[in-house]
């Protein structure tokens, strides 16, 4: 009985249902998840995830799209939100401009873009041209190399009142929803609050209307350190190192293939 989502289905959780969205970078991982997750993110984590990279800020626009056009040809059904990479957003036009390649080239329903009342009126500019937005505020991995460092925000009463301004100016720009992320749980709630839009929280506590986390993260395979806010579901590292360790040792002592195994 999965239904595909659509940005009022995904409003009208607010304050009904928490929303589960989860990273996906191909169509295998994205077909697991289809019918499971609400949303499903083709995130510029897969720049460091999967290009190797120390950073999302080299990922580009064509990169993107192609490992969009790989989730939503694994999983047709699912809402599938592109983040647009660094650079690809820096004036209105560019942005709207990329944003429409994103919608002439995918079948991508929104994409997403960080930044706060900086960028509160690049967001307008592509609500107004039909392109569904999704804000990205908080700890802001683009900001990376500008800010010296991941850094958990709402710290002070100052930085406390610019996000809540942040989330503010995203909603009335026209965004159907906000990630808020690296953020005290007790600031994510006030600006969890401060908004009608669903709040998708990383790092921010269970405070917000749903939750979002990197899939090689939750699942295990990535091994060179587990962030705090992240939760193993499954050691899929091990369990892959295993396996093809034991596939090994079959060949080598050829148990595999066995009879049942060949022609
Ligand atoms: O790139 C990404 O995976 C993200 C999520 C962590 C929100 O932006
Ligand atoms: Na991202």
């Amino acid at each position: 009985d999965f239904e595909k989502m659509n940005i009022t289905k995904i409003i009208n959780y607010k304050n009904n249902k928490k929303l589960t969205m989860i990273t996906a970078y191909d169509a295998l991982f994205a077909k697991l998840f289809e019918e499971i997750a609400d949303m499903i993110l083709v995130g510029d984590s897969l720049n460091m995830s999967f290009a190797g990279k120390p950073d999302t800020l080299s990922a580009t626009l064509e990169q993107m799209i192609y490992h969009t056009n790989a989730v939503c040809a694994g999983a047709s059904k699912a809402f599938v939100i592109l983040d647009m990479p660094f650079g690809t957003y820096i004036n209105e036009n560019q942005a709207l401009q990329n944003a429409v390649k994103v919608y002439q080239q995918t079948n991508a329903s929104a994409v997403k873009i960080e930044g706060g009342e900086d960028r509160a009126h690049i967001i307008k500019h592509l609500t107004s041209n039909s392109i569904a937005v999704m804000g990205h505020i908080g700890l802001m991995p683009q900001y990376v190399r500008s800010e010296g460092g991941y850094k958990v925000r709402g710290k002070t009463k100052e930085d406390e009142e610019q996000l809540i301004k942040d989330a503010i100016a995203i909603e009335k720009a026209g965004a159907f929803s906000i990630v808020v992320e690296g953020v005290l749980s007790h600031v994510a709630k006030k600006i969890t609050d401060a908004v009608s839009i669903p709040v998708i929280g990383i790092g921010a506590g269970n405070v917000t209307d749903g939750q979002v986390l990197v899939w090689s993260d939750m699942l295990g395979f990535f091994e060179d350190f587990k962030p705090k806010f992240v939760r193993h579901y499954l050691d899929g590292a091990q369990l892959v190192k295993n396996s093809v360790n034991q596939y090994r040792s079959d060949v080598q002592d050829s148990t595999f293939p066995s009879k049942d195994e060949e022609y």
